[in-house]
């Protein structure tokens, strides 16, 4: 890893502002500032710098995704919502940005109705989480770390 500590940007999509008030059994009870907040500590732990985006209007994600083309971050975790499963401007925005990326769902995807099994993302992404609640960013953070040249998640991470 380099010497400065290697940035990522987390990128929430559609819906992804009303945590907290949506369905607590798929989604926990955290408010999106607070899982952010989380996220932040997590990644202090992890010696790695984050960056968070949100909106529900999918050209503005498709246009962060842009800018992160041009480096504006080493690595992204996504989490576009119902996005995920249909968005495939996304998917090649994804593409052009060039730095690995983690998909993470709050949710168990599988194991809900059928189309969310379906991701357009998911064969440009080193890993893809779901159904971990908010552990499911911090294993994506750790998963990026090793990306990255950064320590091993090892058995830690539960990943493999
Ligand atoms: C989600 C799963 C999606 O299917 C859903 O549309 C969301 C959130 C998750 O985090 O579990 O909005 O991405």
């Amino acid at each position: 890893m380099s010497a400065s500590k290697p940035r990522v940007e987390v990128l929430h999509g559609v819906n992804l502002n009303m945590l907290g008030g949506r369905d607590p059994l798929h989604y926990g009870t955290l408010t999106l500032r607070e899982l952010e907040e989380q996220i932040a500590a997590w990644a202090a732990e992890l010696g790695m710098a984050v960056g968070f985006f949100q909106t529900n209007m999918e050209g503005e994600y498709v246009e962060r995704l842009q800018t992160l083309a041009g480096g504006g971050a080493d690595a992204a975790i996504l989490n576009p919502g119902s996005w995920t499963h249909y968005a495939y401007a996304i998917h090649d925005a994804l593409e052009l940005t060039g730095i690995p990326a983690v998909e993470v769902h709050l949710s168990d995807v599988q194991s809900r109705e059928p189309w969310r099994r379906i991701s357009v993302i998911g064969d440009l992404c080193v890993a893809s989480i779901s159904g971990r609640g908010p552990d499911g960013y911090r294993l994506a953070l750790e998963r990026l770390r090793e990306e990255l040249g950064g320590e091993s998640g090892g058995e830690e991470s539960g990943l493999v």
